[in-house]
């Protein structure tokens, strides 16, 4: 199949369809609903959704714990709902990408059922050792969601191993009739007419054949040296794109601590195993390892991480662009400002929309949704908020631990999406399943669809205008200032065309002045959030204020 690579001019959006928009008030988010907002979708000027699972599921991990590859969650409508969003989606040009989770299942997935009994040809459809001699379990592995990686099976008298909850089993990807199960599932949702996958943790998916002890400090994290970027997991990948290769489609690979080097080694070469990795290094802004060591938001570092992966992978690699997904806590929470929330977040969709690569909006992000603040932790759902809380500063006082999880729980961008200020912020008629955040009847879409100086209407320029310049999917990217603490300012530059991207970060007024080789008075101001006066080739900032000029170069090639 010839490949059009049509996601390198596209702007994805990411559902969490749990807490998107519910039809049926039963209080959780279904097909149904997104099927209502289709239009809403596109108004962002978005050319593919990527959906977190929806397949049938008991919830331990919401949805990533798959009872059922190959069918969709009576929860969210069934497979009926899905193909309508499905063609609904196609007829106003926009595609549409499933998660793949195949690094484990869920416990109560048939498959799981029967290798419990032993059950061929599923006994060695995951990981199963029997207890040590002295009773002990098979080794030291941490869970990343709850204590060991070991649960003992009291009808198979044997451990499985999880790396996640309980509840979610890890396959045995050594096992060649587990990889044709895959395989099976791809040409499933492919032939379906389903655009590509996103592949949940797909690096851990080839664990050390003789499972040693691992020494890694970080909690939660003993033993990761032996599963992450396991011994076959590239020829395990290289088999799948065989697979992937009969189809127009994409992959974006989720891989724990991935460097941009390491990603190279997926998404580089001439035939990548994977299109895009996420950089989850972008997320440690203000944190060590993502959740566990915290310190304030350091724009200098978060600077230099960017630039490291738009050099590192230019030429070499696609970049995958995002600021929030359903693991995150809220950006503008968190490297922003909750009191300059709109002019914070445009300055932080600015940063990121016009870098190289392909840019991903998560739900809610383009109103500017914040964190939530529940009192205690029994009001939280999260299987890894709830086990942070249990298991890190357990010695501290209970204020400081409920700090900390307002600081970092994922849940903070799970709460129910805000349509507009009616009761549950129109999500839902019925009672939602998860805590509106109380500040719905501010921050709202409907508040912000007809002010042009909204966040909502930010992103759509944003998106719009990445569509129609050619520089920004073709040209170079270069950082001016780097070691500025209060401005993000960088150039794409093609040979027509210059883009300069002006961020402030901070809401103290920053002198700045064009870098040298830009007048600003010869450039187009395409996108702003405060005014346009120049002064001096320069202009001091407002708050978090944000710029983009482009320069036409007439005397350049016409762009191709
Ligand atoms: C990564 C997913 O994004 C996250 O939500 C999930 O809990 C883990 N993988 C386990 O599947």
């Amino acid at each position: 199949m010839e490949r059009t690579y049509w996601y390198k001019d596209a702007v994805f959006y990411q559902i969490w369809p749990r807490s998107f928009k519910d039809s049926d008030g039963d209080g959780v988010g279904d097909l149904m609903g997104v099927y209502e907002k289709l239009d809403y979708i596109k108004s962002l000027h978005v050319d593919a959704i990527w959906f977190s699972p929806l397949y049938p599921s008991p919830n331990a991990d919401y949805g990533y714990d798959v009872m059922d590859y190959m069918d969709i969650s009576g929860e969210y409508g069934g497979m009926e709902a899905f193909k309508k969003v499905l063609d609904g989606a196609h007829q106003r040009g926009m595609r549409v990408i499933m998660d793949l989770v195949v690094n484990h299942t869920s416990d109560e997935h048939p498959w799981f059922q029967a290798s419990r009994r032993r059950e061929e040809p599923y006994t060695d459809y995951y990981i199963w050792r029997k207890p040590k001699r002295d009773g002990t379990l098979p080794n030291n592995w941490d869970s990343m969601f709850e204590g060991k990686a070991w649960q003992y099976d009291e009808e198979r008298k044997e451990y499985y191993l999880h790396l996640f909850a309980i509840k979610q089993a890890d396959l045995n990807m050594d096992n060649p009739r587990v990889r044709d199960e895959v395989k099976k599932i791809m040409r499933f949702w492919l032939d379906m007419g389903v655009d590509g996958f996103r592949e949940d943790v797909i690096t851990f998916i080839s664990k050390d054949k003789d499972l040693p002890n691992g020494f890694f400090l970080m909690p939660a994290a003993k033993g990761i040296t032996h599963y992450s970027n396991g011994p076959h997991l590239h020829e395990y990948l290289m088999e799948f794109r065989d697979v992937l290769d009969q189809y127009d489609c994409v992959t974006i690979g989720e891989a724990p601590l991935v460097t941009a080097r390491r990603a190279l080694q997926f998404i580089g070469g001439k035939r990548p195993e994977l299109d895009m990795m996420i950089p989850f290094q972008c997320m440690e802004g203000d944190c060590i390892l993502i959740d566990y060591v915290h310190h304030p938001f350091s724009l200098l570092k978060l600077k230099h991480i960017w630039r490291h992966w738009q050099d590192a992978l230019r030429g070499r690699g696609w970049n995958f662009l995002y600021l929030e997904n359903h693991d995150h806590p809220r950006i503008i929470s968190r490297y922003g400002s909750e009191k300059y929330r709109v002019e914070s977040g445009k300055s932080l969709a600015a940063s990121y929309l016009f870098q190289q690569g392909t840019p991903i909006i998560y739900q809610g992000q383009e109103i500017g949704m914040t964190n939530i603040r529940l009192k205690s932790i029994d009001m939280y759902e999260d299987v890894q908020t709830i086990n942070n809380y249990h298991s890190f500063r357990a010695n501290q006082p209970e204020q400081k631990r409920m700090e900390r999880i307002w600081q970092a729980t994922r849940e903070s961008a799970r709460t129910p999406m805000q349509w507009d200020d009616s009761e549950n912020a129109g999500f839902t008629e019925g009672k939602p399943w998860f805590y509106v955040n109380p500040n719905y009847p501010e921050i709202n879409v409907a508040a912000q669809e007809d002010d042009p100086e909204s966040l909502l209407n930010f992103y759509r320029r944003a998106a719009e205008l990445r569509s129609t310049l050619p520089v920004v999917r073709y040209g170079t990217f270069k950082m001016y200032y780097p070691l500025s603490r209060k401005l993000f300012v960088y150039e794409r530059r093609s040979k027509a065309q210059r883009l300069l991207v002006i961020c402030s970060y901070s809401p103290d007024p920053v002198k700045f002045r064009a870098p040298r080789g830009y007048d600003l008075k010869k450039g187009q101001l395409i996108l702003r959030s405060h005014g346009d006066k120049v002064e001096n080739n320069g202009f001091v900032t407002r708050p978090y204020e944000t710029r983009v000029y482009l320069f036409q170069d007439r005397r350049g090639p016409v762009e191709v």
